[in-house]
């Protein structure tokens, strides 16, 4: 995609990746995902903010010369991770005066990862300031978003932060501005649930931080950019609060109808006691849609059947999830079935040691759910539901 002038002097030079499916070999990109590269031509120097991934480095060069860049005197990585500093050894090749800016931190992760020599670096610290000369970049520390050693740019002039992965989202989109805030919002979402939630309390005090700048626009590395940065800042300030809401997340597998009967007879009784219920088949779920459902959710019940004395293996995936992930999850409970015996409740609620949950009486039944196991899965609503008006949520 061509390059495009965000303010006069500050252009998008990066890549949509349209058809890529999966990041990391683990998550999943229904909408593709965009690597985003910023160039500010300052009245003296030339900054490139971030490059792309190595698999678009030839459309980033193509956009730098598509608007006359013929020399870049620095080279901003805000992050290590490859879908933007993997770029860099070629940005150098093409302009071989650029020094790469970047934090201490970072320039190690720099060196190790794409074997740039320490001559090559200009080391910044938290509020130095570098001139272009009529610009000012002004550089803000801010680790965990989501790697130790990302850091954010603010352009002063023209109020634009350069946060990289910080408030973007997968989605390769010809919207240089997140116009479709509704679309947005449901992608962004995605984005901090599977990249950011395990970093909620951190991000929670660069939030506070950002309150210090005066910020007109938000151009993250993904995704389009946020010309009403309200828009995102409060959503992410919603997101990362401790605020859960009156909501069951339901991820489930059945191996014979047992548990899905336990699920259906359950998602029932939560819906009649006025809780929102998710459930997640887990043998046909985005793993995405489970990781936004656990945003906001008070409670997570997980539903497996027994399996070789232990849980079913995807429903030990979806627990190891939820636990990488660290939502705000208050509650936690377990149902399913067992043919003879096992430890199955047991192996699930060790493996959530990461939330601070506390665990409500799973209901664990033999074979086929029969009266009375109903009526306990009518009781274990029952106990939810006091959970939810304790934490004052209906
Ligand atoms: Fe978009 Fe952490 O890289």
């Amino acid at each position: 995609m061509a390059a495009r002038e965000m303010k006069p002097g500050v252009y998008w030079v990066g890549a949509n990746h349209w058809d890529r499916r999966l990041f990391d070999e683990l998550i999943p990109l229904p909408d593709g995902t965009t690597y985003n590269a910023y160039v500010i031509k300052g009245s003296e120097r030339t900054t490139l903010v971030d490059s792309v991934d190595p698999e678009k480095e030839d459309e980033l060069i193509e956009n730098l010369q598509s608007i006359g860049i013929e020399r870049i005197d620095y080279m901003i990585s805000n992050h290590a991770e490859q879908d933007h500093s993997g770029g860099i050894p070629r940005v150098l090749e093409t302009f071989p005066d650029a020094k790469v800016v970047t934090n201490l931190k970072c320039k190690t992760m720099l060196m190790d990862h794409l074997l740039i020599p320490d001559e090559k670096f200009i080391v910044v610290n938290d509020k130095d300031t570098l001139s272009l000369g009529d610009r000012t970049l002004e550089f803000v520390i801010a680790p965990w978003v989501h790697w130790p050693e990302t850091m954010l740019t603010y352009l002063r002039e023209d109020k634009i932060l350069f946060p990289c992965d910080l408030f973007g989202s997968h989605l390769a989109t010809s919207d240089m501005y997140a116009v479709d805030e509704a679309r947005i919002y449901e992608t962004a979402k995605r984005y901090y649930a599977e990249i950011m939630m395990p970093f909620r309390h951190i991000i929670q005090k660069h939030l506070k931080t950002l309150e210090e700048y005066n910020i007109s626009m938000i151009a993250p590395s993904h995704g389009p950019i946020h010309n009403r940065p309200k828009f995102i800042l409060d959503a992410y300030r919603d997101w990362t609060s401790d605020t859960v809401k009156n909501e069951v997340i339901l991820p489930y597998v059945s191996m014979h109808g047992s548990t899905e009967k336990m699920v259906k007879h359950f998602t029932d009784a939560l819906i009649k006691r006025g809780i929102t219920v998710k459930p997640f088949n887990l043998t046909k779920t985005d793993i995405g849609e489970l990781a936004i459902a656990l945003v906001d959710a008070a409670t997570i019940v997980i539903a497996t059947p027994t399996v070789l004395v232990g849980p079913h293996p995807v429903a030990v995936y979806a627990t190891y999830l939820a636990n990488a992930l660290r939502p705000k999850t208050k509650y936690a409970s377990i149902i399913g079935s067992y043919g003879w015996g096992g430890k199955m409740p047991e192996q699930i609620s060790s493996m959530l040691g990461n939330l601070k949950v506390e665990l409500v009486k799973p209901v664990i039944i033999k074979g086929h759910p029969k009266d009375g196991d109903l009526v306990a899965l009518d009781e274990l609503a029952d106990a939810i539901l006091q959970k939810h008006h304790e934490c004052q949520l209906l």
